[in-house]
């Protein structure tokens, strides 16, 4: 944690966002769209848990932004310096719990998600999005299609090694924490094809855009880069 924590407190990293992660961020930032607009109960507390720097466009009396990094969190409002593994938060007191942006591939994901499920009150919303072991970009990798790997990926035009998770063990997780998955996206479905392909991000990265079409075929996304999951606390 201490080195996750160290890259991301020095703000010279992680700059330049690639198209991978361009097209990522938007796609997630339409989905936290779609589910605040779903919400008719306002919400009063949302947990964004793994801010960094990124203002999501959210709806709430009260955004609590938790990061390790104090550097990129500090410019958030109402910043609080913590773990996803171990939140200073009371047991059922936040509405919904927002962690996006791959935040459980830096950690341990089963003690993020019981901690998530702790602080939530009953009927409360949970979305998770992460990075899957089954990517088909990662097929000629050891950590294809494991529960819990570390694996070599990339992020603008550098080197990234992050914890991936198959979306059964995810899925697992989640419903050992009682949090029940109401919504599924997947997210990057042709475009690691083509990146295992020809290597190339930029060129893999356009063909996201055949996402909405390609989530018509459940095999597809199975081979999926990036899930998302809105839960709700049963
Ligand atoms: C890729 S950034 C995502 C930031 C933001 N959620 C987004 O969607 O743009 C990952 C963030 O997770 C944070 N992070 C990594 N491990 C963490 C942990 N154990 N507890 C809290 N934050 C963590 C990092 O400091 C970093 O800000």
């Amino acid at each position: 944690m201490a080195a996750v924590r160290a890259r991301y407190n020095d703000l010279a990293n992680y700059k330049w966002e690639d198209n991978w992660h361009r097209y990522t961020g938007i796609e997630i930032q339409r989905q936290i769209t779609q589910f605040c607009y779903s919400q008719i109960q306002p919400q009063r507390v949302v947990l964004n848990a793994g801010a960094g720097d990124t203002k999501l466009d959210l709806v709430a009396d009260l955004i609590v932004n938790l990061d390790i990094s104090e550097a990129r969190v500090s410019r958030q409002q109402t910043p609080l310096i913590a773990s996803v593994e171990a939140v200073p938060l009371s047991d059922e007191t936040v509405d919904t719990v927002i962690c996006v942006g791959s935040v459980i591939n830096y950690c341990d994901a089963a003690s993020a998600i019981s901690e998530f499920a702790r602080i939530l009150r009953p009927n409360g919303h949970f979305l998770l999005e992460f990075e899957s072991s089954r990517s088909a970009e990662l097929r000629t990798q050891a950590a294809f299609g494991r529960s819990a790997a570390v694996a070599d990926t990339f992020y603008g035009k550098e080197p990234e090694a992050i914890w991936v998770y198959s979306p059964e063990f995810i899925k697992h997780l989640l419903e050992a924490a009682h949090l029940c998955i109401q919504r599924q996206v997947a997210i990057h479905i042709l475009s690691p094809w083509a990146l295992l392909l020809c290597r190339s991000t930029s060129t893999a990265a356009t063909l996201a855009r055949f996402d909405p079409w390609a989530r018509r075929v459940p095999s597809l996304t199975r081979w999926a880069s990036n899930h998302l999951y809105v839960c709700r606390k049963v």
